[in-house]
């Protein structure tokens, strides 16, 4: 019997990266589509105004799904979408067609999993100071009752926001995401804020849906010191504190991690707290959702060459690694699993992405043979095997993603997909990786460890 046999298989999108359509049937502009809009941002200025066109079309979608036989599909609802703005009412359009979406996946047997913050706040809230107002959780949190009661009928599985990291330290200190300020006590504080937040909605979603199961999908990092140097582990700390730590010891724990204040300063991190109890953010969760790309070494640096860290240097990494030089190590992928089940080992583990970007491209036949992403799979999904092997309670598995997408700053450039999108036509097309997670479901299902040689043709 394989290892792998009972786990929900699944792959993820999320709504600005696929959907398109940012102006029509009364959405709201997010801060994706200002930051976009904005030259330098994105490479060779792409915006996610078209994407896959899942706005207008969601039946290439939805049939890639069908095809993969998946049994549950994570998405985000767009805020934007779904109220008309300020005044919080609902918009009926953006109602219907998430409705639509969740129907067509019930009537195929799929579970839906709804992400309710994939990064894309409604530009009012942030002319409002976005992250960094307490009231932006407030409105998050009235959003979230709209979404549970016009969509709760058709959703059981919710995770309130996505790698609260990101959208937190990219979006403010790096600069790398939207809306794209640079101060790093800014991003503390939207760090916090969207912590807030999101223990408001886990008891949001409690009240309105008794049945519901709610988590958070946060990334970690598996990084390590590049030596046993007292510099070195002390950067590392610092690393794992603002990646890793900040996020998923406050959720699981309710209290900060005690190198907070000494990193971020302790006035920093007071003010960064108005308003926030911090143990409110540990509401008890159903599950936790995991999403892993990342392994980094770390050494001491000043400068540093982190644009979020301070004080570290990341290693260059040797390959494999993703076309985006990001590290291909599946054993950091059991580890943090690992991690995750010692601090809380009753808590189900999903993963809620893994993937890898790839310079993907049709080639002269019309096939897109993606055999690095086939290799990424077999590999993770040994890892996974091997974390479930030490007793890991890891429930499902969600690769990203279902299809090409606007990968935020690397616009359409940078490919995740396991369907190859045309994206002046919008047409779909299987890549090698999607035949070869296709039939590593059905073995697997089956309870074989049989799967199918990663360089042979696929149809
Ligand atoms: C994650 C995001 C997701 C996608 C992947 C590649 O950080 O959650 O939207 O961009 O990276």
């Amino acid at each position: 019997m394989s290892l792998l046999a009972d786990i929900r298989w699944g792959s993820a999108t999320a709504a600005y990266q696929i959907e398109g359509a940012v102006d029509c049937d009364g959405r709201t502009p997010s801060i994706w589509d200002t930051f976009a809009a904005s030259p330098g941002h994105i490479t060779r200025g792409d915006t996610g105004a078209t994407a896959a066109r899942a706005y207008a079309n969601p039946a290439p979608v939805l049939d890639a799904i069908e095809w993969l036989g998946l049994d549950t599909y994570r998405f985000s609802v767009a805020w934007c979408r779904l109220v008309t703005g300020p005044d919080g009412a609902t918009n009926p359009a953006g109602v219907a067609y998430y409705r639509r979406i969740l129907q067509r996946l019930r009537e195929r047997g799929v579970n839906p999993v709804v992400t309710l913050y994939h990064w894309d706040l409604p530009q009012w809230l942030q002319d409002r100071g976005g992250w960094a107002n307490l009231d932006t959780a407030r409105a998050f949190v009235e959003f979230v009752a709209i979404a549970a009661r016009e969509l709760g009928d058709l959703v059981q599985d919710w995770i309130t926001i996505n790698e609260p990291f990101c959208a937190a330290f990219h979006g403010h200190l790096s600069g790398l995401h939207a809306p794209g300020v640079r101060d790093e006590s800014v991003a503390l504080r939207a760090a916090l804020v969207q912590l807030h937040a999101h223990g408001e909605a886990v008891r949001t979603l409690r009240a309105a849906a008794i049945s519901a199961r709610v988590g958070l999908a946060m990334n970690l990092s598996d990084l390590e010191p590049a030596t046993d140097s007292s510099a070195d582990i002390a950067a590392f700390e610092a690393a794992d504190l603002v990646e890793n730590r900040l996020f998923l010891h406050t959720v699981l724990t309710g209290e900060l991690p005690s190198d907070a204040g000494g990193y971020f300063g302790d006035g920093v991190l007071a003010a960064a707290l108005d308003g926030i109890d911090v143990a409110r953010i540990a509401e008890p969760l159903d599950f936790i959702g995991i999403n892993y790309y990342e392994h980094n070494r770390i050494r001491a640096a000043k400068p540093g060459n982190d644009p979020i860290v301070r004080g570290v240097e990341k290693l260059f990494v040797p390959e494999p690694r993703s076309a985006n030089g990001v590290a291909v190590h599946p054993a950091g992928f059991t580890r943090v699993l690992k991690r995750v089940a010692d601090l809380q080992p009753d808590l189900p583990i999903w993963v809620t992405e893994n993937g890898i970007g790839l310079w993907d491209y049709l080639d002269p036949e019309g096939r897109c043979r993606d055999i690095e992403r086939i290799a990424f799979i077999d590999q993770h999904l040994e890892a996974l095997a091997d974390a479930r092997a030490q007793g890991v309670r890891v429930e499902a598995y969600y690769f990203w993603a279902l299809t090409d997408t606007f990968e935020w700053s690397y616009g359409y450039q940078l490919r995740y997909g396991l369907f190859y999108v045309d994206f002046p036509t919008g047409h779909f097309l299987p890549k090698a990786s999607a035949d070869h997670y296709r039939s590593r479901i059905a073995s697997e299902r089956a309870g074989t460890d049989a799967s199918p040689d990663p360089h042979q043709e696929t149809a």
